[in-house]
């Protein structure tokens, strides 16, 4: 049985959650393959709203395991936070979840450094989510970093203080103020907590699940435009969020991949800086973010909104393979008499429909088509017949540019406003 990926096409929030939430019953296990506390991952249904950070998002489901992969970074004290919401909850969440013991830890001082970071870098500032992401990749690549099963070991008080004195270091450097000692303690005890949940060896894991011809959905987070090499760097995240990732972050072979589900917005967003060709800085775009409660699930930031981008959502199937779009928030579209969507750029003068290598504003002009809006509130409708002709026609030019039909097409928050194509 092969493993199907789930992942975000476009800068992140494209309501990946959602979408494993909808389809965890028909997989025995989901698992998560990079990111970490940086995610937000919201899912509604019977009228709550929950939003997951490092837990994978198949949790609520009675039968699906979920494990947190060896490409992932994990914030004890975060993590323990977000087991305690859970506890609102019926049901035994710590039995479904399991940690690999290859995936990274984050310190206090990761968080520190990834502040102090940004806090230099003024107004270049990569607009980060401050979880320490970054810090705690670069010392997973500079081979200093701490993992899950280094928990186990007799020696992991002394490993710590080693990185920790590396860190005060670093953070010297930056002429940074912080309180490292205060936020120890709650770090130690979450770490703790961690010793009581099941660690494991996952790649192994992961293998014998396929040889028993197991389901698996490979759960993404940020997305391909955010990927530490194919995104919009240095406005990116620190892990691979494209489908190599999920070979790397779980241990599974590139012939062991079978569908790949593409989640994009009908529209784009992005949070933090970084170039951002099809943003709007008008009114629609206000319209927009207000339509669609366009706020970080993890910062509460606002977003910032703009039209659909072909080049890169093309860009972003290519690289990723992708089998089937699920594209969402169409019902945000609801009420503009003419929706744009970007076909190709102006680049250094000439028209280009691929995404070249700089995407800076004074570089890049969108080309946009027009197409007719639809006015219905498409909250409630159950199935393709029911859509406004508008709606059916923007899917079909979709599919006609990118050549990947659109599977799902999401009109709302909840669980139930799921459209099967
Ligand atoms: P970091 O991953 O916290 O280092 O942030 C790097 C960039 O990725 C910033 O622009 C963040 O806003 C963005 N980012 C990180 N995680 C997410 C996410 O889950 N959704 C959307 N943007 C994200």
């Amino acid at each position: 049985m092969a493993v199907d990926i789930l992942l975000g096409l476009q800068w992140g929030d494209e309501g990946k959650g959602k979408i494993v939430d909808v389809l965890t019953r028909q997989y025995d296990i989901i698992a998560r393959f990079q990111g970490g506390p940086n995610a937000g991952h919201t899912l509604e249904f019977d009228g709550i709203k929950h939003v997951l950070h490092t837990i994978p998002s198949g949790i609520f489901h009675d039968e699906a395991l979920n494990i947190v992969g060896n490409g992932v970074v994990i914030d004890p004290v975060i993590f323990k936070r977000e087991m305690d919401e859970l506890k609102k909850f019926e049901g035994n969440f710590t039995e479904k979840l399991m940690l690999s013991r290859k995936a990274h830890l984050i310190l206090p001082s990761h968080r520190m450094l990834d502040a102090a970071s940004e806090a230099a870098k003024g107004n270049k500032k990569i607009g980060s989510t401050l979880k320490g992401i970054g810090p705690t990749y670069m010392d997973k690549t500079g081979r200093n970093g701490l993992r899950i099963g280094d928990i186990e070991l007799p020696d992991f008080k002394e490993r710590y203080n080693n990185l920790v004195a590396k860190h005060k270091e670093l953070i010297a450097l930056y002429d940074y103020e912080c309180d490292l000692d205060s936020m120890e303690k709650e770090w130690f005890e979450a770490i703790d907590f961690l010793k009581t949940l099941t660690l494991v060896d996952s790649e192994p894991y992961v293998h014998n699940a396929l040889r028993q011809n197991k389901k698996i959905l490979a759960e993404g987070a940020q997305g391909t435009l955010l990927d530490i090499d194919f995104g919009t760097y240095p406005f990116v995240t620190s892990s691979n969020t494209t489908a190599a990732g999920a070979c790397t972050g779980l241990g599974v072979a590139p012939n062991q991949i079978g569908e790949v589900f593409g989640i994009f917005k009908a529209y784009c967003t992005r949070v933090g800086s970084g170039p951002f060709p099809t943003e709007l800085n008008d009114k629609t775009g206000e319209d927009l973010r207000a339509a669609g409660h366009e706020f970080g699930a993890t910062t509460g930031r606002p977003r910032r909104c703009g039209w659909l981008d072909l080049p890169a959502l093309k860009y972003a199937i290519d690289i990723n393979g992708v089998t089937q779009l699920f594209m969402m928030k169409a019902d945000v579209l609801s009420g503009f008499d003419t929706i744009k969507v970007c076909t190709k750029y102006k680049y250094r003068g000439e028209e280009v429909d691929h995404l070249p290598y700089k995407i800076e504003d004074h570089l890049v002009e969108p080309i946009y088509e027009e197409l007719p809006g639809w006015s219905e509130d498409i909250t409630k409708v159950k199935s393709v017949d029911e859509m406004p002709a508008s709606l059916r026609s923007y899917i079909e030019y979709i599919e006609k540019h990118t050549g990947v039909p659109v599977k799902v097409v999401s009109v709302g928050p909840d669980r139930t406003q799921t459209i099967h194509r």
